[in-house]
């Protein structure tokens, strides 16, 4: 092996003291073939929302399966600010909500995690009011709220922003929410959760139209429905919901990450190596395991929650990211990595979020061919990548990174660990234990 060591300062220039994996890289040496199990863990997007969902009742929650994220130990600091008392022992925690010190929450933790934004709805429907900052826009995009205030407003809450901060107030009728029909002029996820949680408690029945699919949703119903809510079609495009006075305490087991699941099948398919991965639920990864077989590999169940991936000669084919069920914008990066490597010429279009395609000047940087045009990259199949430094700009990104250097000749070193760490649980040691050379360094 060729121990040249690249320069990790070569592009991030620290600006101010930032967290260690900040500053923390992986240094990935490629080509090496990858065997054996991946354990799954348990889905970041399902974990954050019901532990906002938590807070509608008054009790004890438990939570199983929960993994060790970045995000999810914000989360908790959100929550701990508002009052909640939570343990953690190994992949379970402990959440007590009996006592809501306050119906703020502050800025310095909203600001850093969006998902926090998830609080708005339960706290308006237990306590009446919230005061949440407005989550502010990301790397991926201008990510509004527009959708969750205009559906907390039909349902008579009186909601404005004031110097940042989202001030939302049920007045009268008894200090309850009040059921209402609302149509989402999008699929939105993230408010069909803010408005399926408010509804939980509301007085009468709430019917969410043009409703997200997505299976953390619908996690994040059976969730409520374990806690006594009343709750029909969430997995569908209308959800209905029937208010009840309250809820009672649950243990709660969290679904697999469809998503990890995704990115492991990717290096499978990436490194030509044959692995198996569970938990997973497969119909969950209907549409990436549908272009994985577009692509080349074979995808088997070995089981009623295993998956194994059978490599192939990689093949070009075109992708676009809609909401649930179509191809989740959460592997567009994973999936561009993988066609840069495949015969022939791929067209991949992002429709959910405006600016998801950070990605590619870094893959470029690796003798990937891709050029944007719009919401399209254009990837002309290359012979192969090869290794260099890297920087990752959002989570996803920073997967495609890590599969592109598991592929590449020689050394690659992907920069600014931070956004992995938010969503993949020990990424490294998992990849380590596929046969994949890896190491973390700090500087
Ligand atoms: C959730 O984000 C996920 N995050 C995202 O995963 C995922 O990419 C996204 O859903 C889509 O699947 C969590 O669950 C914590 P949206 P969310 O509301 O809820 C627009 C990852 O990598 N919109 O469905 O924020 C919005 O701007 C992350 O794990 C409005 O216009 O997604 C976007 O373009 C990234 N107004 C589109 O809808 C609104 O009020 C989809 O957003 C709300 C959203």
């Amino acid at each position: 092996m060729e121990n040249k060591a690249i320069n990790p300062l070569i592009s991030p220039k620290p600006s101010e003291a930032k967290p260690d994996t900040e500053l923390e890289s992986l240094r990935i040496w490629g080509k090496h073939p990858l065997s054996g199990h991946v354990h799954i863990s348990g889905a970041k997007n399902s974990v954050l929302a019901i532990m906002a969902g938590a807070l509608l009742c008054p009790q004890h929650c438990r939570l199983r399966n929960v993994p060790s994220l970045a995000d999810i130990a914000k989360m908790r600091q959100v929550l701990e600010a508002l009052g909640v008392k939570i343990e953690r022992h190994n992949d379970t925690l402990e959440l007590d909500t009996s006592h809501l010190s306050t119906s703020k929450a502050p800025y310095d933790l909203v600001s850093q995690l969006r998902a926090s934004f998830f609080v708005t709805g339960p706290l308006l429907t237990r306590l009446g009011t919230a005061r949440v900052p407005l989550p502010g826009g990301c790397a991926i995009g201008a990510r509004p709220v527009d959708l969750h205030v205009r559906g907390l407003q039909a349902m008579g809450a009186e909601v404005h922003i004031e110097h940042g901060i989202v001030h939302a107030d049920i007045r009268g009728s008894g200090g309850r929410l009040k059921g209402a029909k609302i149509y989402l002029d999008y699929p939105s996820v993230g408010a069909t959760e803010t408005l399926l949680m408010a509804a939980t408690l509301a007085d009468g029945e709430t019917i969410i139209e043009n409703a997200a699919q997505e299976p953390e949703v619908e996690d994040l119903a059976n969730f409520c429905r374990a806690m006594g809510a009343k709750i029909r079609g969430a997995g569908t495009n209308t959800i209905t919901i029937v208010g009840v006075p309250n809820l009672h305490s649950v243990d709660y087991g969290i679904i697999p990450d469809r998503i990890e699941a995704g990115t492991f099948l990717v290096a499978g398919a990436i490194t030509h190596s044959e692995i198996s991965i569970s938990p997973v639920i497969p119909e969950h990864l209907t549409p990436v395991i549908a272009k994985l077989k577009d692509i080349g590999s074979e995808i088997v169940l070995d089981g009623p929650n295993r998956l194994r991936i059978i490599p192939g000669e990689l093949r070009a084919t075109d992708i676009e990211t809609l909401p649930y069920p179509g191809f989740p914008t959460d592997m567009q990066a994973q999936l561009m990595a993988l066609l840069t490597l495949a015969e022939g010429n791929s067209v991949v279009t992002e429709t959910v979020f405006e600016n998801r395609m950070r990605h590619v000047a870094e893959l470029v940087r690796m003798g990937a061919d891709i050029r944007i045009k719009g919401q399209n990259a254009i990837i002309r199949g290359v012979s192969h990548l090869s290794g260099a430094p890297v920087l990752a700009t959002d989570l996803r990104a920073s997967a495609a990174l890590v599969l592109a250097g598991l592929a590449a000749e020689g050394e690659t070193l992907v920069q600014g660990l931070h956004h992995l760490d938010r969503g993949y649980d020990d990424l490294e040691t998992k990849l380590k234990g596929l046969g994949a050379k890896v190491q973390r360094v700090s500087p």
